[in-house]
């Protein structure tokens, strides 16, 4: 009861356990701070249960791993097979992490606002990337060369479930179905049976990757190359080991893409890895490394990029390339070292260069810069997603100013949507001539958040910039589709928004420059129709919804945010639940793409902690609840 007094005296948890009175309350038994936090939704009770959780991570990974899948369990966040599968995964890195960890620190505070949602994202820590030059001053993007465009097609999130079985129950209680996950979930045993070519319940089946290739084939004869940002593995993150990874990436990047597509430029995405998500920096001591991932995509990737290329790629997934017989320069980069959910990065003392690569980044870019050569920089998650680290969004972000005359765009994937987001030269001063750079951000394949889709570049061949794109989709409500999937033109960006700026972009060897995605933003806030029409494209028309008020100006937000900062995304308890769908049955909705399980298990703060007492209590006995726990710093 002694915190809950200090609630009321001191207003904020948080901010008892801040200050020097801390010391205060330095000990209390694990069993007296569980029941003071249950119903404290704050950001101190958050700490206080972290300092519980570190004493359980010190009794051992099997310990903690046992308690936690009880206690998904118990709280019914997912069936007991996925609970046990994806704790028994993710579990030991967290519990690394835990018994590392300084209570309260930032990032102990950065902890709690991922995995619980209690604590608001802490002020960037201020650091200033080193260039080895200053930025030319008549350094300027190019001007179009009005030259014949070539195409370039671009696919992302292909998640292809090599399990998938047609007949299969498709609405099954998983985040993704489709699979005889028990007898009667088996084709012939189901009255939801799954047809032939995916369902928005499930990853895609072999059959549509394969529809797709052919259609870039058909459709896009001409394609000079195409650019995968990454996502091979599919969504059964429970059951996702090394060889199923290993066999998915070899299968794709070895088998699938090479007999249609004739030249792919690939990244490392979060769910190319097992586990999820787990993509420890070099400088941490472990013993789960992912060098096999690093070692299978290189080897994947070499028929492409070339063998000099591969070996860069296998120090961390990223390389840097010139592609033949033009001035582009492609660098493709492991956005993981970013990803708030690579749970490898809530280390002591959290590094502000992981690997190095932003380093890396900016040797690559200045040579280029020196070298006159035009740049492409791709990458999985879009940096100023909500699921990028603010500081590492922030470091990133100086590299794009800086070099913003040599990149002529950005390209990710991730978020299964539509989309796109600017960069600024300054964030408080938004407008046509502070937006330096654009983040093309491709839809997915796998069919959970719309209907499938790809899209295709008309590039200039000089300055490499971006003149349109058009997006094509297989319409899955269409009957035909599960037969024979048609995949056709659904829009193209310049003959949607081109002439809604003033003046109007028509021309097709003018550029969608940044300015012009700045203006087009405006018109979203002038004209709702516009706006709305946007909206419906995110998903390629899947299950639209009015988009209005708060919903609207935090999209715009978002689009008008490069870097993470920046993007409008608050934080609230329970945020996890809000990305499924709370009041139908919530599990067959979408599910974030990469969610650890246990950030759902805390999703919900107290019903976790009342699961956690008598979990701990059943698995550990009355012993641990009566230890001591760390609650402030030592
Ligand atoms: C408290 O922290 C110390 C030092 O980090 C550690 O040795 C000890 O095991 C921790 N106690 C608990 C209960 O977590
Ligand atoms: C900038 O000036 C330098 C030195 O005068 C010149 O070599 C370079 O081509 C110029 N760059 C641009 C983009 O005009
Ligand atoms: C899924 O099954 C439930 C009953 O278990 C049913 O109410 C629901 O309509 C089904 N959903 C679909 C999309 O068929
Ligand atoms: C369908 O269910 C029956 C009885 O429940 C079972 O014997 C059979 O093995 C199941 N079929 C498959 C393919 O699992
Ligand atoms: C990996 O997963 C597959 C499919 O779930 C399973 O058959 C295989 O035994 C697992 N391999 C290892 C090494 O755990
Ligand atoms: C950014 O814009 C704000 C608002 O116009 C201005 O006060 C500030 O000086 C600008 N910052 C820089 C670095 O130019
Ligand atoms: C953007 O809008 C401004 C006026 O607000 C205009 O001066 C500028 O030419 C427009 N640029 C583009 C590329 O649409
Ligand atoms: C998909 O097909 C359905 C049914 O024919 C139609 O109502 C819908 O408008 C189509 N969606 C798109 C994006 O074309």
């Amino acid at each position: 009861m002694l915190l809950l007094r200090w609630i009321t005296a001191a207003g904020l948890l948080g901010v008892a356990f801040a200050s020097p009175e801390g010391e205060l309350v330095k000990k209390s038994t694990v069993s007296d701070i569980l029941s003071d936090i249950e119903n404290a939704f704050t950001c101190g009770a958050c700490e206080a249960l972290l300092g519980v959780l570190q004493g359980l991570a010190h009794l051992g990974n099997d310990a903690f791993v046992d308690v936690i899948t009880d206690v998904c369990v118990l709280a019914s966040v997912e069936d007991k097979d996925v609970c046990e599968g994806a704790i028994s995964r993710e579990g030991p890195i967290l519990a690394h992490d835990l018994r590392n960890m300084h209570i309260p620190s930032k990032t102990a505070t950065l902890f709690c606002s991922t995995v619980f949602g209690l604590c608001d994202s802490p002020d960037v820590t201020e650091h200033t990337v080193e260039f080895p030059s200053a930025k030319p001053s008549n350094a300027s993007r190019p001007s179009p060369s009005g030259e014949t465009p070539i195409q370039v097609v671009h696919i992302s999130d292909i998640h292809v479930d090599l399990s998938y079985e047609t007949g299969a129950n498709y609405n099954c209680t998983k985040n993704i179905c489709c699979r005889p996950y028990t007898e009667s979930d088996a084709p012939g045993n189901t009255s939801f049976p799954a047809g032939g070519y995916g369902n928005s319940n499930c990853d895609s089946p072999l059959t549509l990757e394969e529809s797709m290739y052919g259609a870039i084939e058909h459709l896009v004869p001409d394609a000079s190359f195409t650019i995968f940002t990454g996502d091979v593995v599919e969504g059964a993150v429970w059951l996702v080991n090394e060889t199923e990874v290993t066999n998915d990436l070899n299968d794709a990047y070895k088998t699938r893409m090479p007999s249609y597509l004739n030249k792919v430029y690939g990244v490392v995405g979060n769910h190319d890895a097992a586990p999820v998500n787990s993509f420890p920096p070099a400088a941490i001591d472990t013993t789960i490394d992912s060098q096999w991932v690093y070692d299978t995509l290189s080897s994947g990737w070499s028929q492409w990029i070339g063998s000099e290329a591969a070996t860069t790629a296998d120090n961390y997934g990223s390389y840097s390339v010139k592609h033949p017989g033009s001035n582009l320069r492609i660098i493709s980069f492991n956005t993981n070292f970013y990803y708030k959910e690579n749970f490898w990065l809530y280390e002591e003392t959290m590094e502000t260069d992981p690997n190095s690569q932003l380093r890396w980044l900016v040797t690559e870019l200045s040579a280029a810069e020196a070298a006159g050569e035009r740049v492409w920089l791709l990458g999985h998650m879009p940096m100023g997603s909500g699921d990028a680290f603010h500081d590492g969004s922030n470091y990133f972000n100086q590299i794009i100013q800086r070099y913003d005359a040599t990149i002529a765009a950005a390209f990710y994937g991730h978020t299964h949507k539509d989309e796109f987001e600017i960069s600024y030269s300054n964030y408080t001063d938004q407008n046509a001539n502070t937006a330096t750079m654009m983040s093309y951000i491709a839809p997915a394949l796998t069919p959970t958040s719309g209907n499938p889709t790809f899209r295709v570049y008309s590039v200039d061949p000089v300055t490499f910039g971006i003149l349109d794109f058009t997006v094509y989709i297989a319409n899955m409500s269409n009957p035909a589709y599960q037969s024979n999937p048609k995949w056709e033109k659904y829009y193209s960006a310049k003959e949607a928004y081109g002439s809604l700026v003033e003046p109007a972009i028509t021309d097709s060897a003018a550029e969608l420059t940044p300015a012009f995605w700045h203006n087009i933003t405006a018109v979203f806030e002038k004209e709702d129709s516009v706006f709305q029409d946007y909206i419906a494209r995110k998903t390629r028309g899947w299950k639209v919804e009015l988009c209005s008020g708060d919903c609207k100006t935090e999209e715009i937000c978002q689009l008008r945010a490069a870097e993470s900062q920046y993007n409008c995304v608050t934080i609230s308890p329970g945020i996890n639940f809000k990305k499924r769908d709370t009041t139908s049955t919530a599990k067959h909705q979408e599910s974030a793409c990469g969610q650890s399980t246990i950030t759902a298990v805390f999703a919900d703060f107290q019903r976790s902690v009342s699961a956690l007492k008598s979990s701990a209590l059943t698995k550990l006995g009355s012993d641990f609840l009566d230890k001591t726990a760390n609650t402030t710093s030592s």
